[in-house]
């Protein structure tokens, strides 16, 4: 046993039985953030706070909503709406928090492709965060269900089916998934327990896992500079803070975050007060009809550009190209084959590998929501192959790439 001398307060105390010192010093005071970031380096901390708005939000929510296919409906659009206090509040919040989540996370990942953040010691913070966007896929698509609206119930169809894997018919498995034939009572509860409890519980131990892998490779800077982090760090101690090329995550670089964090929030309650139906698609306000085929089924924003890649292609080529949609972010630390983790401004091809990324994916997402017809069907499977084809190259265009 430890020795315990008598506590001159309440810190001491604490101190001595779980050392809050040294773990504030580890996480905190002496965590080392570079002084040449800008303010896209806020997006993970505005992740962290939207995740605690739809956390809150939900569970509030969760006090009304009622996971039973002949009473979800109604416990959202209408107790929830419009007879529990400021109901309405909590599901704007929870809504808008669910799209614009996406937005973040999709500028945070574009953040790191641009810098280069997921090379040379940084490929583990680059796969911890592509697990956490899979579960928060996986979380969004859950939470869409609930409600159990038209757009609930068909895009649910339309996802297990996936997992019939097109000529293989394993309709078993798809039955497996489903709990039944169709989507019903059975499918719902098992969503609901995926989005209240199992997919939040995975997403908090991801970003304890994120923010782990962040710790020995630290953040990089806009040069893609290698900075000696201890030699920096003692120049700071030291109290050259002026001379130093980092300063401490906390007090000093988390007030700098919380200004954009502040900005953010200005434009998040904005959206929350004055445009959140564009969280919302109106044909999820009518009641789930298995019996009614919406004309045109299509998933949220944020799955459109991998929706697009499925959907030009005949069923079995268009499985596979959306499963390597799926999975191939994973891989681009290692097929990225260039030395150098420096900005897209410097680097050779990657330069215009980035922005082709970029624009071709806006492009998947806009046809994504189009009807699938003429021009629209042309325009969708060329920006479709033009992803495939972006990944192909891309070690080969890295591996010439001059050491900088
Ligand atoms: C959705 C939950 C996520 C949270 C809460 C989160 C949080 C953070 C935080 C706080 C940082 C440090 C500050 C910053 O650079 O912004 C960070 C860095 C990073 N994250 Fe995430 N992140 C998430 C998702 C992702 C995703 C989906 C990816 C990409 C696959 C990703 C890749 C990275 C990379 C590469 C860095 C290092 C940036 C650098 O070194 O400059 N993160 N994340």
């Amino acid at each position: 046993m430890a020795h315990f001398t008598k506590a001159t307060s309440l810190h001491d105390w604490l101190n001595q039985r779980l050392a809050i010192d040294t773990v504030r010093r580890v996480i905190a005071k002496e965590y080392w953030i570079p002084k040449d970031i800008n303010f896209l380096w806020a997006m993970g901390m505005i992740l962290v706070v939207t995740f605690g708005l739809l956390l809150v939000s939900g569970i509030f929510l969760l006090m009304y909503y009622q996971p039973n296919v002949a009473t979800a409906f109604d416990s959202v659009n209408y107790t929830i709406m419009t007879e529990v206090e400021f109901g309405w509040l909590w599901r704007h919040i929870h809504g808008v928090a669910a799209s614009v989540v996406f937005l973040i996370i999709y500028i945070h990942m574009f953040t790191g492709i641009y810098y280069g953040s997921y090379k040379k010691g940084r490929e583990m913070i680059w796969i911890s965060g592509m697990l956490l966007f899979v579960t928060f896929s996986a979380e969004a698509f859950s939470g869409y269900m609930l409600p159990w609206g038209q757009m609930s119930y068909w895009a649910g169809m339309v996802i297990t089916n996936l997992f019939s894997g097109g000529s293989l018919h394993a309709d078993g498995l798809v039955e497996w998934i489903r709990g039944d034939y169709v989507p019903g009572q059975a499918f719902l509860n098992r969503f609901f327990m995926l989005h209240v409890l199992l997919l939040p519980l995975a997403i908090l131990g991801l970003i304890g896992l994120h923010f782990a892998t962040l710790r020995i490779p630290h953040v990089n800077n806009q040069e893609g500079e290698e900075i000696d982090f201890e030699a920096e760090a003692a120049k700071y101690k030291a109290g050259d803070k002026r001379g130093s090329k980092v300063i401490a995550f906390a007090n000093d670089f988390m007030s700098k975050d919380m200004m954009v964090v502040g900005i953010y929030l200005i434009f998040f309650f904005y959206l929350v007060f004055f445009h959140y139906d564009f969280a919302m698609d109106p044909v999820n306000f009518d009641y789930a009809d298995g019996l009614k085929t919406p004309t045109h089924i299509y998933p949220e924003w944020y799955f459109l550009w991998s929706y697009e890649i499925l959907r030009p292609f005949p069923t079995d080529p268009g499985l596979v190209a959306f499963a390597f949609a799926q999975v191939i972010f994973f891989a681009l630390p290692f097929l990225d084959r260039s030395p150098n983790a420096k900005p897209a401004h410097k680097r050779g091809a990657f330069k215009f590998w980035f922005w082709a990324m970029l624009i071709d994916m806006i492009v998947l997402t806009g046809m994504g929501k189009l009807p699938p017809e003429g021009i629209f069907s042309t325009i969708g499977l060329v920006a479709a192959v033009t992803f495939i084809a972006l990944w192909v190259i891309l070690p080969f265009i890295t591996k010439k790439e001059k050491e900088l």
